[in-house]
């Protein structure tokens, strides 16, 4: 594989794969030695064109962990997604001898159009284009599911997750919903009618409108942050009327199964979608949820750049 672009890029061999390794660096980065030297001498470019906290910085943490260099390229405002300035953007790349381009761009399929360039010859990685898809915060999802709920199965059978509030904004929540499912979890989505895209039937998942009524059968809860840069209308009455009916709060945290998880992929509208104390309680796996990032993301760039081959090498076994 080359790039990762979507989860549909992926098998659930290719996606279970991915997860095992990023278990295994995480063994590695907890050791004595955090670093590896597997992409010593690559270059990674992070071209971030829209806002981002996390992901940003964890694949640049992930890098330098398998010591490529990084360059940080943040070209807000610029139009990548538009023809000629694609081309400019992506034989920058190359004259920088870029290895792996990192891309978050507003436009959907912006990185599909760096990646079918031929200008560029390295793999890209969808960093999150615009509502489209966020295939690495899926991956690291299902790693935190994984680590708290399979008992040690590999996938995901068995295991009910719902992903709740604004998934008409949500590349999270597409990209989840393809992962979980094919990874043998069922998903329900949780939202107003007004925050559901067009199309969701044919989404591999069931819909709810009413949390209070799937809360108490489901073994981790994804909430979704209102989006409201994105919003250019009104999508719900107000705000308390939307916490009422779609926010996690500590009623609905005690309806919850024993053992069941809460996960947000932040930021957070704290007092929106999840109250403070859901937020910061003790089925709370959300700042996990960064940590285990930087591991699924460094599995991304071993496995797109060094190959398998280099397991061996590097004394990481797969
Ligand atoms: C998400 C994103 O940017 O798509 N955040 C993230 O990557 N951690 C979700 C969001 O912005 O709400």
């Amino acid at each position: 594989m080359k790039h990762l672009l979507s989860i549909n890029d992926l098998s659930k061999v290719d996606a279970i794969s991915i997860l095992d390794t990023a278990q295994e660096l995480a063994r590695v980065s907890d050791g004595p030695m955090k670093k590896l030297p597997t992409l010593r001498g690559r270059t990674i470019v992070n071209l971030f064109a829209e806002d981002s906290t996390r992901t940003r910085i964890s694949f640049e943490a992930a890098a330098k962990r398998l010591s490529a260099d990084v360059i940080n390229f943040s070209s807000k405002g610029s139009s990548i997604s538009k023809g000629e300035s694609l081309k400019d953007t992506a034989q920058t790349l190359q004259a920088m001898g870029a290895d792996a381009v990192i891309i978050r761009h507003s436009a959907s399929g912006a990185a599909q159009r760096l990646a079918d360039s031929k200008w560029m010859s390295g793999s890209v990685i969808n960093a999150g284009d615009g509502t489209h898809e966020h295939p690495s915060q899926a991956l690291l999802d299902a790693f935190t599911i994984r680590k708290h709920l399979s008992k040690g199965a590999d996938d995901l059978t068995g295991l009910r997750v719902a992903i709740v509030g604004d998934v008409l904004h949500s590349r999270v929540a597409r990209s989840n919903v393809l992962l979980l499912s094919k990874l043998g979890a069922q998903v329900v989505l949780v939202a107003p009618p007004t925050l559901l895209p067009v199309g969701v039937e044919s989404w591999p998942c069931q819909i709810s409108y009413d949390l209070d009524e799937v809360i108490a059968n489901v073994d981790a809860i994804m909430m979704l942050r209102i989006q409201l840069e994105r919003m250019s209308e009104m999508y719900f009455p107000n705000a308390r009327e939307y916490s009422r009916y779609f926010g996690l709060n500590s009623d609905r945290i005690r309806a919850m199964k024993a053992g069941a998880i809460v996960m947000h992929p932040g930021p957070m509208n704290r007092g929106l979608e999840i109250t403070a104390d859901a937020a910061d309680g003790a089925r709370s796996v959300i700042v996990e949820q960064v940590a285990n990032g930087v591991s699924i993301r460094m599995a991304i760039l071993y496995l797109l750049l060094a190959g398998n081959q280099e397991f061996a090498e590097t004394g990481v076994s797969s």
